[in-house]
């Protein structure tokens, strides 16, 4: 594996890989490598002749009052591991590198990223639809692979590469959870012992949720009260919402279908953590 920190120095070798015919696939991740991570490697490796991981702390994604300073790192682990999981190239470039003085131009995907998500964290997506079309054009034609815990995040980035014409085939990948179910995360090392317990909530609720869909249950607002009632029932638990929604377009799904994917996400502590399953399908442990 090499490690390039200059983006024409990663463009060149992009060039010379596909002047040889070989298909690129690109991980772009934040570090802190978990197996979340890794999956997505692994996958990235297995369809693609080439893989390109990149990891970059984008600090135009954090609002001034979240965790960019506190957001953990661990570059020599990441670069074992990356390298482990199958990576060809990483990316790590610095902030000046990516930045070299103000960001003038953004990229902004509207309607679905002010839901959910967007409605705590108002500048977030348009921090991560500029930092990826970023990614996109350094890299150019390749499958881009991105984990399904962050679930919104995969629609809002599909939709900017259908509406700008990337050549980018957009991978969503399985959420990786931990033996108690929750989802990993690179912020879960935010959780105290006690707080990291009482996290398996999340996916419990979850799961009691499904139980109740299978039994034949449709009214979202049904689902969406047996999964308040068990996150509640945890007092180091702050919800900050829970919706069922059309899975694509995000809009909001009181009779369950096919489509309707189920989002969560909460406070523990110090962490803000999502979660998400598709509402028919349960989640994958
Ligand atoms: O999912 C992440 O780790 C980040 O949001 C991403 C896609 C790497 C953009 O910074």
């Amino acid at each position: 594996m090499d490690i390039l920190t200059e983006t024409k120095h990663l463009q060149n070798r992009l060039d010379d890989l596909r002047n040889s015919q070989m298909s690129i696939g690109l991980v772009p991740t934040m570090g802190y490598l978990h197996d979340g991570h890794l999956s997505l490697i692994r996958k990235a490796r297995s369809e693609n002749d080439a893989v390109v991981t990149t990891i970059f702390v984008n600090p135009l994604q954090f609002a001034e009052t979240e965790d960019l300073d506190t957001y953990p790192t661990d570059i020599e682990r990441d670069t074992f591991l990356a390298s482990e999981a199958g990576t060809d190239l990483l990316f790590t470039p610095t902030n000046e590198e990516m930045f070299c003085d103000d960001v003038l131009t953004t990229v902004s995907v509207q309607e679905i990223s002010t839901v959910l998500e967007g409605a705590s964290r108002p500048t977030h997506f348009s921090g991560v639809a500029t930092i990826v079309a970023k990614l996109f054009n350094i890299v150019g034609v390749c499958s881009a692979y991105f984990g399904e815990k962050d679930w919104q995040q995969i629609q809002v980035i599909k939709r900017m590469a259908q509406d700008l014409s990337y050549r980018v085939e957009i991978k969503g990948c399985p959420i990786i959870r931990e033996k108690d179910g929750l989802a990993m995360s690179s912020r879960n090392v935010y959780l105290t012992k006690e707080q990291r317990k009482q996290a398996s909530h999340i996916p419990e609720s979850l799961l009691k949720a499904h139980e109740k869909i299978k039994d034949g249950e449709r009214q979202s607002s049904v689902i969406k009260g047996i999964i308040s009632e068990r996150l509640d029932s945890s007092s180091a638990i702050d919800i900050d919402y829970v919706e069922l929604v059309n899975g694509e377009n995000l809009s909001i799904t009181d009779q369950i279908d096919e489509e309707t994917r189920v989002l969560v996400a909460v406070r523990i502590g110090a962490a803000r953590l999502i979660d998400n399953m598709n509402a028919l399908e349960g989640l994958n442990l």
